[in-house]
């Protein structure tokens, strides 16, 4: 096998939610296979501490302070890859909030913002990537990131899983619309992977955070688990190198799930 097809080099990628967990491995793996990437987040100071380490290994990098619910950040974001580098080869919209909410206890807030950060933060995302790479005819990759929340229900997470379902739908029409191109759009949708995110898990009523809580609450998930483990950041940045490169060429409007077992589908 030509493990060529695994590389990045001469690539530019814009990862969102970069500055933490998820984005951030995915960054930094794309940076190893020899991408140069915009790590965009909201948390700058998150999006500069990556970035500046991705330089010292040699890597391209930078960091873009931008919120993924304003279009006219998202656009100056890819605009900026394409002045800097020349392309925009990959974009991975991985932005997300995780909020646990009962139907009873939703607020029109709470609605709008997940909302907004996960399925319009996608759309924004997917649009300007598919802009640019059709005006520079690059066969681009576009990953996005669902959950296996939008598969097994789970109390609170309703409106979660709900944008998750529709970010995957949203990704079959892009990979539609934008098939003739040569840009291809997938899913990547994971099970549960220790982050900042899901710390939340851990955390007692009086706001304290518990290692015991958090270990009963990962023992419960790894029950449902084919594979007796949760996963790791690196799972994700494995599947994500594999849809942003050559080596998924034949690969668009799926949805990948790696979630060691967690929902079949
Ligand atoms: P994280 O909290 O470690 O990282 C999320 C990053 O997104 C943070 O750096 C945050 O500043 C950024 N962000 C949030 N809202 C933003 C906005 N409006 N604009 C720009 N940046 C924003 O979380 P994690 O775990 O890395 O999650 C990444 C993605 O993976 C999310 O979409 C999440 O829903 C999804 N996911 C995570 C799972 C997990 O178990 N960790 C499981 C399934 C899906």
């Amino acid at each position: 096998m030509d493990l060529e097809q695994f590389s990045l080099k001469g690539r530019t990628a814009v990862v969102t939610g970069g500055a933490s967990g998820l984005g951030e491995a995915i960054a930094r793996r794309f940076a190893a296979q020899g991408a140069h990437v915009f790590i965009l987040d909201r948390n700058g100071e998150g999006a500069e501490a990556v970035a500046s380490s991705l330089r010292g290994n040699g890597s391209g990098a930078d960091a873009v302070v931008a919120d993924v619910t304003d279009e006219a950040s998202i656009k100056a974001a890819t605009d900026l890859a394409v002045s800097r580098t020349g392309r925009l080869d990959v974009m991975v919209n991985m932005a997300g909030i995780a909020v646990t909410r009962r139907i009873v206890d939703l607020d029109e807030a709470l609605i709008d913002n997940l909302y907004a950060i996960h399925l319009k933060g996608t759309i924004w995302g997917a649009k300007h990537a598919i802009r640019v790479m059709t005006e520079l005819g690059i066969p681009g990759s576009i990953i996005n990131c669902a959950s296996a929340a939008m598969d097994q229900a789970a109390e609170g997470l309703s409106i979660y899983s709900a944008m998750k379902a529709a970010i995957a739908t949203f990704t079959r029409t892009a990979a539609r619309e934008a098939g003739k191109l040569n840009i291809r759009c997938n899913v990547i949708s994971p099970g549960l992977i220790v982050t900042a995110m899901t710390q939340r898990h851990g955390v007692e009523e009086n706001g304290q955070f518990s290692e015991a809580k958090m270990a009963a609450f990962i023992d419960g998930v790894k029950k449902f688990n084919a594979l007796d483990r949760v996963g790791e950041v690196d799972d994700i940045a494995n599947a994500a190198l594999y849809l942003a490169t050559d080596a998924s060429k034949y690969v668009t409007g799926q949805i990948l799930r790696v979630n060691g077992g967690l929902s079949m589908v």
